[in-house]
């Protein structure tokens, strides 16, 4: 059943059907790409910039789409490509740099030699056939991820500059966590990983016996109160997608970790998207991307933090049509419950804290956007609190920099003392 739905002819007579979790996953990359991309190129200063690409598992290039008469859906490759060719174009365009250069290379692994044929195929018939011809923009390995890894680190080093990894193999065992850790010492380096995490849970008992899980995932001493939880309760749900970030901030030695919760049934996340990063830019754009894509209740949800953001399918919704308009009550939700854990860290830096600072160390708790942040700043400066200093001076400016410093105010601070003394 699973093979099928990851099946390519090579000459791609047979296409496998996508599946609504998948389009999700598609856009988000998709979104998040394209942001970051725009950022990176954007701010700066050069001319250029070099980035090295690599899609892990990348299989056949093309899907049919079921719910629209199986029209055509391009797979991650096809997708990558076409991005980084939007994003070039807004930062010409927009940035007002129109002679930018980007000098990217892609490279395509699979170990499935039908599917590496079927995406050649595709990339001819998309228009995309140029880039067959060229091994200096595009590389296609007929291999296993894990065997060519070396390879693909080595060539990010050569070529300098920035990396990105989308690692979407089907299983939990094919990407060793030795590798994520050395993609990630590479610095300037991210990666968007599948991580089959029902499959992972499904299997955990048997962890003795399958030597991967020590091996390859480096999973021992993570998830070891499991069994102490109620199956399917929200408290063990939590449970695991906390150890889950635990595991790859700690073993994956990744500073910047968060996750996207893909359900394709109602009960529990088939698998998380995983973003790992060397630096904060690249986790605060990823989220303004799942946050698009998001279709789950925080409000539900947030008191236990159990999934954080994440998508159900549509026939979750045609059921329960009560949470279908949930944006609005999530973001006012995200930011009551940013300012309660805002305001106690800019109560303890009476000098004041940098909004950079501050949000880059607390982003990876909640799934507010650097946008919520100064949304939840700005109301407390309107209440009084708070107030903003750039360069030294106070501001009521709304559109807040990173440079700028927020400090509780001092009129607020006196007359609560004041308070304080009166009622002793
Ligand atoms: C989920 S599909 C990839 C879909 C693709 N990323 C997309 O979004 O269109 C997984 C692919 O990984 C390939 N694969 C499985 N194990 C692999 C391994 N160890 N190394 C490289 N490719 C592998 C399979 O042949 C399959 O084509």
């Amino acid at each position: 059943m699973d093979n099928k739905k990851f099946s390519w002819s090579p000459d791609g007579s047979e296409l496998p059907e996508i599946e609504p979790h998948t389009k999700a996953k598609h856009r988000i990359l998709e979104e998040y790409l394209e942001r970051y991309l725009v950022t990176l190129c954007g701010n700066n200063r050069g001319k250029r910039k070099t980035i090295t690409i690599i899609d892990g598992f990348c299989g056949g290039g093309m899907y049919l789409d079921p719910d629209d008469n199986n029209a055509l859906w391009a797979g991650s490759p096809i997708r990558i490509i076409k991005t980084v060719d939007k994003a070039l174009d807004i930062v010409r365009r927009e940035k007002a740099k129109p002679d930018y250069q980007l000098d990217t290379k892609f490279i395509f692994i699979d170990n499935n030699k039908r599917h590496i044929n079927c995406l050649k195929s595709q990339l001819e018939q998309s228009g995309l056939g140029h880039y067959l011809k060229d091994s200096e923009k595009c590389k296609i390995i007929f291999g296993e991820f894990e065997d060519y890894v070396d390879e693909c680190i080595n060539e990010v080093r050569q070529r300098k500059g920035s990396s990105f990894f989308f690692l979407d193999p089907k299983g939990w065992s094919d990407v060793s966590m030795d590798s994520i850790r050395r993609i990630i010492s590479l610095q300037k380096s991210e990666i968007v990983y599948t991580y089959m995490v029902e499959k992972v849970i499904r299997f955990l008992n048997k962890k003795d016996e399958v030597k991967a899980y020590k091996n390859v995932l480096e999973v021992e001493g993570y998830y070891a109160l499991l069994n102490f939880y109620l199956s399917g309760s929200p408290a063990k749900h939590r449970y695991i997608k906390d150890e889950t970030l635990r595991l790859f901030r700690e073993r994956g030695k990744a500073p910047f970790v968060y996750s996207f919760a893909l359900f394709a049934n109602k009960t529990q996340p088939k698998y998380y998207l995983i973003h790992l990063a060397s630096n904060p830019p690249a986790q605060r754009e990823i989220k303004y991307a799942l946050w698009e894509h998001n279709t789950i209740d925080l409000v539900y949800q947030f008191e236990y933090g159990i999934y954080g953001l994440g998508f159900r399918t549509p026939d979750y919704y045609e059921q329960n049509p009560s949470v279908i308009n949930i944006t609005k009550e999530n973001e006012a939700k995200c930011i009551n419950n940013l300012n309660d854990d805002l305001m106690p860290i800019i109560y303890n830096h009476p000098d004041g804290i940098s909004l950079d600072e501050i949000h880059t160390s607390t982003m990876q708790k909640n799934p507010a956007t650097l946008d919520h942040y100064i949304q939840c700043i700005n109301e407390q400066v309107d209440e009084q609190e708070l107030e903003v200093f750039r360069d030294g001076k106070i501001t009521t400016a709304k559109k807040l920099k990173p440079g700028d410093f927020i400090i509780r105010k001092k009129y607020k601070q006196l007359h609560f003392m004041n308070k304080t003394f009166r009622n002793m």
